[in-house]
């Protein structure tokens, strides 16, 4: 593996990633983000893994881009390289799920990587902000748009315009987080939930994935008509005739992902 900026683990079919930069609050540099998007697309193409968390330190999930490195650089360098774009894509691509672990700050670029997550189980000491706007720029990942969705103009606006962190209980209030948990038992209950995940049948996984982002991205009615297509398409699978028979016959069903 010979990873730099994180730690990569694997429990119970889950694929566990940690970044590690605890001299820079797990600040994401080039390497970093390369690392990450490189385990998550082994993890992805890996058969026996089939769900992915994605955590941080005690005290930062990650507290936003490096600010160091992105300092010397012009419009023309972030421009013309595209600065974060080919990560987001990478991200995105990936199929199975991933689960943000979060505790301690996720700020700016971190609050974003978290949001690009699947879903987000928060610790209790999670604060989530989007301080960009006090280095002189706005978020680049998604904090203008998935957080506008997630939690609502008012609040999004007042965090990406003032700073302001966020709390866990105020962020699953708002529908930021699906659940806060204590601290010292965040990284096990994450595992334990992927591996519940990683359990279930990977097609209908997948098909499920696709079809909750799909409704950030269509009408209600294309939305709808492409679940009950996936659902319709799930009749073709094995796992579907499996799943069935094993409620009938009240034993637990084993998935092969075919
Ligand atoms: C580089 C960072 C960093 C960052 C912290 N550090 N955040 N280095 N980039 N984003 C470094 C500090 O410089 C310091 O290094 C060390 O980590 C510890 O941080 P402290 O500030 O001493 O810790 P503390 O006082 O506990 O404060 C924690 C903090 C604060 C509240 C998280 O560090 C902070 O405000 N960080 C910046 C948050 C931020 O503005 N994020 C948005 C970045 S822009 P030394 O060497 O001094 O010990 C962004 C753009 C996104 O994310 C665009 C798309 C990705």
């Amino acid at each position: 593996m010979g990873y730099k900026c994180i730690q990569v683990d694997t429990r119970d079919h889950v694929g566990l990633v940690t970044l590690h930069r605890p001299q820079a609050m797990n600040a994401l540099n080039a390497e970093l983000l390369r690392e990450l998007v490189e385990a998550l697309a082994k993890f992805d193409a890996d058969e026996t893994i089939g769900a992915m968390v994605i955590t941080g330190s005690e005290k930062a999930f990650a507290a936003g881009a490096d600010i160091k490195e992105m300092r010397p650089k012009s419009f023309v360098d972030t421009f013309r390289d595209d600065l974060f774009t080919p990560e987001h894509n990478a991200m995105l691509r990936v199929r199975k799920p991933i689960i943000a672990a979060v505790a301690g700050y996720a700020l700016g670029g971190g609050c974003e990587l978290a949001m690009m997550c699947d879903f987000i189980l928060a610790a209790d000491t999670a604060k989530f902000g989007q301080p960009e706007i006090n280095l002189g720029v706005m978020p680049g990942l998604g904090g203008s748009q998935r957080l506008t969705r997630f939690v609502g103009k008012s609040k999004a606006m007042e965090m990406n315009l003032t700073g302001r962190f966020m709390d866990a209980e105020e962020a699953e209030r708002s529908g930021l987080v699906s659940r806060v948990i204590p601290a010292d038992k965040l990284i096990d209950e994450a595992v334990s939930v992927a591996a519940k995940i990683a359990d279930k049948a990977p097609l209908a996984v997948m098909a499920t994935k696709e079809a909750v982002n799909r409704s950030y991205e269509t009408t209600l009615a294309e939305g709808l008509l492409f679940e009950r297509r996936m659902f319709h398409a799930l009749f073709a699978t094995a796992d579907q005739g499996e799943g069935m028979d094993a409620f009938i016959e009240k034993r637990s069903a084993k998935f092969r992902g075919e």
